[in-house]
């Protein structure tokens, strides 16, 4: 495939939608891009007009994961490909993509039955995206929207699926203990292509994880937006799960909290990003430079 390839869009199924808007605006930065009957809202944090989901519903985790895809042709030849693995692919109707304001959207299951949707033609905002919460921007837009890190029932065999299906990239893996944990996470970047340069990672995978979805995460222009969030997050009484540190592979300078779901997001500035050509992967067994500790007790809530 030659076509580009990007995370574009996250859907969360959560159980307090008051609390999800106030946290993704105020503690996240993001916008209100469109509010639907149920209650539902979609958020914005760049060009896209819409990048995250937040539907109702009791699961608190992710509900579908999305990629982009160049154009039709190209969604047109991904579908036929990951049809000729023997996964059932299945075309939206037109009303179910122009709800989620796509041009075109299939859909499958992956291996650890979360929801995979492939479009093309995202709408775009007609406007530039400002956010009060930001002095600088969201580092998303041709590079997508950030990275997941996903629970994975058999963390090699994912890999290969996303490999095979959508031609994700090995980056590179994480062996390490943490407090007497064993951590292993595989991280895999969408195919650069000739010329161009991928973010390190926007899928990686765990084993023995306790939601879908350990964390999601957005990365800003400047490291005083990570510190102005991590403030922010303080100041709204979001458990803080992993200071501000370095990762080893990466690059990424980031700090770790929890949503009001209960999975975490990690929000951070400086991350790599990858030419194919050169890209060798490698083993490390830290996970961090230094920092990301964790906080040795819960900060009390008022
Ligand atoms: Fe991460």
């Amino acid at each position: 495939m030659t076509d580009n390839l990007t995370l574009s869009h996250l859907g969360f199924e959560v159980s307090d939608l008051a609390a999800w808007e106030t946290f993704a605006t105020q503690v996240l930065g993001l916008t209100v891009a469109r509010r639907g009957a149920d209650g539902a809202f979609s958020l914005r944090m760049d060009g896209h007009a819409q990048r995250l989901w937040i539907t109702p519903g009791p699961r608190d985790d992710l509900s579908f994961v999305g990629f982009e895809v160049d154009d039709g042709a190209a969604l047109e030849a991904r579908v036929a490909h990951v049809q000729s693995m023997g996964v059932d692919v299945a075309w939206a109707e037109a009303d179910e993509a122009a709800a989620r304001d796509v041009a075109r959207l299939a859909r499958f299951k992956d291996l650890n039955g979360v929801q995979v949707e492939l479009v093309c033609g995202a709408a775009r905002a007609t406007g530039p995206f400002a956010s009060e919460a930001l002095i600088s921007r969201f580092v998303a837009d041709d590079l997508g929207l950030g990275h997941v890190v996903m629970r994975a029932r058999d963390r090699q065999q994912s890999v290969d699926f996303y490999a095979q299906a959508l031609g994700f990239v090995l980056s590179d893996r994480i062996t390490c203990e943490i407090g007497g944990y064993p951590v292993d996470i595989t991280f895999m970047h969408a195919a650069s292509g000739p010329g161009r340069l991928s973010r390190h990672h926007s899928l990686a995978f765990g084993e023995k994880l306790p939601k879908r979805l350990h964390h999601f995460m957005l990365e800003v222009a400047v490291l005083d937006d990570v510190g102005r969030a991590y403030d922010r997050t303080v100041d709204h009484r979001h458990r803080i799960t992993q200071t501000i540190g370095r990762h080893p592979n990466d690059r990424m300078v980031s700090f770790y909290a929890l949503t009001p779901s209960g999975f975490e997001f990690e929000y951070g500035w400086g991350g790599l990003q990858v030419n194919d050509e050169v890209w060798e992967s490698t083993t490390y067994d830290h996970i961090s430079e230094w920092g990301h500790r964790r906080p040795p007790y819960p900060r009390p809530r008022d």
